[in-house]
C-alpha cells in the first residue's frame, strides 16, 4: 500500500485528539526529564513543537525549559483547541508546516515533532527546515513511530488492515535518518521509553472508541465497527487483554 492520502486534522480528529490522547502527569515528567537528559542545562531554551496540534506537550516545555515555545502546527482547529485547551504565557500557536516553518533562521535550540514527522508530505525538505531554525549544536528530538519498528499495539488483532496501513503510513528508521542526514542532522541515539496510555481497561476502551489515532483514518467505517464489535465480544467474554503501558520511540539528532 503506498501513497495514503494526508491526514486531515481539521476534519474530525480535532473534536477527539485532546480526551483520547491525553497524558498523564507521570508520563509527562517522564517525557519532559528524557528531554532534558538531551538538551543542555542553560535555561532559558527556545523550543519549537513542530505539528504541535492541539498543545499537548507545549506547555510542559515552556515549563521545563523555562523558555518561549513555538507550536507551529497546519490545522486552524487543532490549534484553536491549543489556544483553548494548552494556553501558557510563554507559548505561542503560529500556523505553519514543517515545510515553510514560520521562524527565523538559527531561533530555537531544540525541535520537538512528537507524532508528527510521519505526516509530513516532504520530509527532506521538512529536514531542511528543521536544520535551518535549529541554533549550531541545536538537537532534535522525535518521538517517531517507524515502519520497521512496529510497536504491536494491543488492538492491532481487531482491525486486520491495521498493520498494513501503519507500515504504509510511517517511514523506516533509515528513511528517517537520511532524510536528515542530507540536512546534516545526524544519528546521536534512539532510546525507548515507557509510556503509560490509559489508567484502566475501561479508559482505554473508551480513548480508543474515539478513533484519535490516525491509523483509524485510513480504515473504513465497516471494518472499525467491525472490530469494535469483536473487540466488545472479546471483552464480554473475559478475553481482552488490555496493554495500559509500552515503549515509545525517541530519536535524537544534531
Ligand atoms: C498525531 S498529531 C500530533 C500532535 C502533537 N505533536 C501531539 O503529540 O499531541 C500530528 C500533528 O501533525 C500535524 N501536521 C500534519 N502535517 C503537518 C505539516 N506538514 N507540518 C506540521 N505539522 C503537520 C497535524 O495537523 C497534527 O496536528
Amino acid at each position: 500500500m503506498t501513497g495514503l492520502p494526508p491526514v486531515d486534522y481539521d476534519k474530525a480528529q480535532h473534536r477527539v485528539y485532546a480526551k483520547a490522547r491525553a497524558v498523564g502527569a507521570e508520563t509527562m515528567a517522564r517525557w519532559m526529564a528524557r528531554f532534558a537528559a538531551e538538551l543542555p542545562a542553560a535555561r532559558p531554551l527556545t523550543i519549537l513543537d513542530l505539528g504541535s496540534g492541539t498543545g499537548r506537550f507545549s506547555p510542559a516545555l515552556a515549563e521545563t525549559f523555562a523558555g518561549p515555545v513555538w507550536g507551529v502546527e497546519p490545522s486552524e482547529k487543532m490549534r484553536a483547541q491549543a489556544e483553548a485547551g494548552a494556553a501558557h504565557p510563554a507559548v505561542r500557536y503560529l500556523a505553519g508546516t514543517a515545510g515553510a516553518i514560520p521562524l527565523p533562521e538559527a531561533s530555537v535550540d531544540a525541535v520537538l515533532m512528537f507524532l508528527s514527522f510521519h505526516h509530513f508530505p516532504d520530509k527532506p525538505a521538512a529536514a531542511r527546515e528543521v536544520a535551518r531554525v535549529l541554533r549550531p549544536g541545536g538537537r532534535v528530538l522525535m518521538r517517531g513511530e517507524f515502519g520497521d519498528r512496529p510497536p504491536g499495539v494491543w488492538w492491532a488483532p481487531y482491525f486486520p488492515r491495521f498493520e498494513t496501513v501503519a507500515r504504509a503510513l510511517f517511514p523506516s528508521l533509515d528513511e528517517t535518518l537520511a532524510a536528515f542526514a542530507d540536512a546534516g542532522l545526524h544519528h546521536l541515539a534512539l532510546h525507548e521509553v515507557q509510556e503509560q496510555y490509559a489508567a484502566s481497561e475501561d479508559e482505554a476502551v473508551e480513548r480508543l472508541k474515539l478513533r484519535g489515532i490516525s491509523v483509524f483514518d485510513h480504515l473504513d467505517d465497516a471494518e472499525i465497527e467491525a472490530g469494535f464489535v469483536a473487540l466488545d465480544a472479546d471483552r464480554a467474554a473475559g478475553r481482552l487483554r488490555v496493554a495500559l503501558s509500552g515503549r515509545s520511540d525517541l530519536l535524537v539528532l544534531g
